[in-house]
């Protein structure tokens, strides 16, 4: 997992997360030399340093860019370290067959009901302060899910 500071990185530990890079710094004392595989939601300006976290044969995966899109010569990164044979790829589920996709699902849901998969939840919101919850994940403050109750 990426994120962007150690106390969530330790709140990202406490849930399960086996290895966390922090992109605040270097990931702290027990933090790997070096990632087989990076999956990256962020994006944005930060991109391009990901590679150097890599191991030789490395991959870059980018499954979202909310933090926008990287840099327009983020490529010359990857190509300047040609002789590490690192990858770049992207992954949307748009290309996940439909039939996949619900299979997932009802997975998923049959876990939750049976209590086997916790969702974290930052807050229950009545549904008609949507703009209040979007101003909070603005600003970074959100951890997990906010709920829209109708
Ligand atoms: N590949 C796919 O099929 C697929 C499917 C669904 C969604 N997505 C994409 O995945 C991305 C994440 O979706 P999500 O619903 O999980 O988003 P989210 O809850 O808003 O953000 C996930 C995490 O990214 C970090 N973050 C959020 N905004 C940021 C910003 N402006 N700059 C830097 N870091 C930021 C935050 O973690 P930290 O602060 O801990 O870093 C946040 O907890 C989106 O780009 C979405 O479009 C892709």
């Amino acid at each position: 997992m990426t994120t962007s500071s150690a106390e969530r990185g330790e709140r990202l530990r406490r849930l399960g997360a086996t290895h966390v890079l922090d992109r605040s710094g270097d990931g702290g004392p027990d933090a790997p030399e070096g990632f087989d595989v990076v999956l990256d939601v962020v994006g944005g300006a930060g991109l391009p340093g990901l590679f150097d976290r890599l191991r030789p044969n490395g991959r870059l995966v980018a499954v979202g860019a909310v933090g926008g899109p990287p840099p327009a010569d983020f490529g010359m990164t990857l190509m300047a370290q040609f002789q590490r044979s690192l990858s770049f790829a992207t992954f949307s589920a748009a290309t996940v067959p439909a039939a996949d996709l619900r299979a997932v699902r009802e997975d998923q849901f049959a876990a939750a009901a049976r209590g086997g998969l916790t969702t974290v939840r930052h807050d229950v919101l009545p549904l008609d302060e949507a703009v209040v919850a979007h101003r909070r994940m603005d600003a970074g403050e959100v951890f997990g899910r906010i709920v829209l109750a109708p």
